[in-house]
């Protein structure tokens, strides 16, 4: 087993014990490439307001502890998205914040999907009660942009990457992809910045590490092996982020002892120092239809930059930290402001891609 292949670090006994409990497993399981690989094939749409197709654009979207906390229903005018708040994650987003930056990447491959099938999708946020988003569909002129071919192949790739600049010109066409109104993006890309938000990371990361709460819910939504993966269609399955299947009872037995700070704080800094440049977001107002805006900016990153040959990850800590906010802020030119998102970039190879619920899990009745 590779270095890198560990459950997030461990012990050599947890190591020796997960590495033979691989073994074991692999014999038994589903082949988790052939299940997966259906969600990410192509569809056709049955016309400007065909709702599975569109859900199935809008469900690969990139979502916290991929919970997938969104509810679709065919409305009068197009397709509302809604909160699911029994998929909220409350201990490392306590005001659903991550939990509407992903409403707004769902929102945003929707309308990409939309354009792609001949409809003008135009979004609004209803702000009363838990909130939902409106996507009103007119028929225009098909519009299929590499955004919405990326749909597809987008992933978070939580790997080392492979270090090097970013052309200036690569930089600026992610701007581009990723401006819309109500939020701003920052780059950091020279190494003096890089390594003061590394230390951000790792001292964010410790504090939550160090959280039995945090590392509860997070092993809540790990799943360990292939067949939790499938059969749940949701969570963080551990093929996908290069670490070891296991059963699900050792994996839940085992997380707490090998999700150590020494060990995360070794990954993320073999992450850091391996990748190309960081993109922070930053929304004008602190409030959930602005966190929508900035998840349909960094969906539109995301895409971008997959579409570019680029591969992407999230390391949040400094922002799901509150007492680490003002600093990332400070090092983003940003003073003052609440940063919503850590994005990382650079090259690497793919990874196994995560999981989706059925369609059907996810449209309501209208
Ligand atoms: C608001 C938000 C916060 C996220 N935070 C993190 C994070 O801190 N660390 C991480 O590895 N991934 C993070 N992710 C990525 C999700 O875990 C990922 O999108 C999800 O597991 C689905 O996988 P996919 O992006 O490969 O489709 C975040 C995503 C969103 C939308």
């Amino acid at each position: 087993m590779r270095r890198r292949d560990v459950l997030i670090g461990a012990g050599a006994g947890a190591l020796a014990l997960a590495g033979g409990a691989a073994t074991y497993v692999s014999t038994a399981t589903p082949d988790y490439a052939r299940a997966v690989a259906p969600l990410r094939r192509p569809r056709a749409a049955r016309g400007p307001r065909d709702l599975e197709y569109l859900v199935q654009y809008a469900r690969l979207a990139a979502n916290g502890h991929n919970t997938q906390p969104w509810t679709f229903a065919e409305t009068p005018g197009g397709v509302a998205i809604r909160p699911d708040l029994s998929r909220a994650t409350p201990v490392v987003d306590p005001d659903d914040h991550h939990l509407y930056v992903s409403l707004g990447c769902a929102a945003e491959n929707l309308l990409l999907a939309a354009s792609a099938a001949g409809a003008a999708g135009a979004l609004s946020f209803e702000a009363e009660g838990e909130g939902r988003l409106l996507v009103d569909v007119a028929e225009a002129d098909p519009v299929r942009s590499d955004l919405f071919d990326a749909i597809l192949l987008r992933q978070s790739t939580r790997s080392d990457y492979a270090g090097g600049a970013v052309p200036a010109a690569t930089l600026a066409a992610l701007e581009n992809a990723s401006a819309m109104g109500g939020c701003d993006i920052a780059l950091l890309t020279a190494k003096p910045e890089l390594t003061q938000l590394e230390e951000l990371i790792v001292a964010a990361n410790d504090r939550q590490v160090a959280n039995p709460a945090f590392v509860k819910e997070l092993a809540q939504w790990m799943r360990f092996n292939p067949r939790s993966a499938i059969a749940s269609g949701d969570g963080l399955y551990t093929g996908s982020t290069g670490n070891p299947r296991l059963p699900s009872w050792l994996g839940r037995a085992l997380f707490p002892h090998v999700f150590t700070p020494d060990a995360e704080r070794e990954k993320i800094i073999g992450q850091v120092r391996s990748t190309s440049g960081f993109a922070i977001f930053f929304a004008d107002r602190s409030d959930p239809a602005h966190w929508v805006q900035v998840g349909r900016s960094f969906e539109r990153f995301a895409l971008k930059a997959t579409a570019l040959g680029l591969r992407l990850a999230l390391l949040n800590q400094p922002v799901e930290e509150p007492a680490f906010r003002a600093d990332l802020a400070a090092l983003a030119g940003a003073t003052g402001k609440r940063p919503d998102l850590v994005v990382r970039f650079g090259h690497a190879a793919p990874l196994p891609m995560s999981f989706r619920r059925p369609i059907a899990d996810v449209v309501l009745p209208a």
